[in-house]
């Protein structure tokens, strides 16, 4: 299992207790969470960090924990995962996404994601991977674009964790091939 991989300004990681709090104030925050039902809860964010290592175990990969190289200060995450619902493009890999709010604007995210997809590709083997969100977020629709992911509008979907009459349950899917 590929434990890190490293960019210009980042190392992508697997994650480490140390996280825990960084992570959860990142969670915590309104304008992180913008494009989310809420922010999330200590407890939330630690079942995310939970998951997020646990996926580690059951697929070899995962979202990384990204890490500024200059400092080692813990960011966000980036990576790849495979989403916990059923949807039609499913079975799928995804590509996403959270970095804490003074990170943003800088290219890291973009710069940690085109690792992540070079991995996918070139180490896993993946014939495609997807990324979704919901249309009005359109810093993380401009580093699919970047990535060279495109949208096709018969693909956007309902997100079925959400109630129908949710504002948040439509999604736009984009997709990118090895
Ligand atoms: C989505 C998210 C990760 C995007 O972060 P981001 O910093 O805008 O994305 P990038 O890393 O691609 O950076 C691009 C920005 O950095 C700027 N930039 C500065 N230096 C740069 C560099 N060296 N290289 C590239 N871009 C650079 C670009 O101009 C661009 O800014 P702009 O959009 O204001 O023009 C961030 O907004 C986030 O964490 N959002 C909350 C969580 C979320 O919604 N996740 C996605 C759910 S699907």
């Amino acid at each position: 299992m590929l434990e890190s991989l490293r960019t210009e300004r980042l190392v992508l990681r697997r994650w480490r207790e140390s996280d825990r709090l960084p992570f959860r104030a990142m969670n915590a925050d309104a304008r992180v969470m913008e494009h989310f039902p809420a922010p999330l809860s200590p407890a939330e964010s630690d079942a995310l960090m939970a998951r997020a290592e646990a996926h580690f175990a059951q697929h070899g990969f995962g979202p990384f924990a990204a890490e500024l190289r200059e400092t080692s200060e813990f960011i966000g995450f980036i990576g790849l995962s495979v989403p916990a619902f059923d949807a039609p493009f499913m079975p799928a890999v995804e590509i996403g996404w959270r970095l804490a709010f003074e990170h943003w604007g800088k290219g890291l995210a973009s710069e940690g994601a085109r690792a992540a997809l070079a991995f996918g590709f070139g180490e896993l083997n993946l014939e495609e991977v997807v990324s979704f969100t919901v249309p009005a977020n359109l810093r993380s629709r401009r580093v699919m674009e970047r990535l060279g992911m495109t949208r096709d509008p018969t693909d956007d979907f309902d997100h079925p964790n959400l109630p129908p009459d949710h504002p948040l349950r439509r999604h736009v899917l984009y997709r990118i091939s090895r």
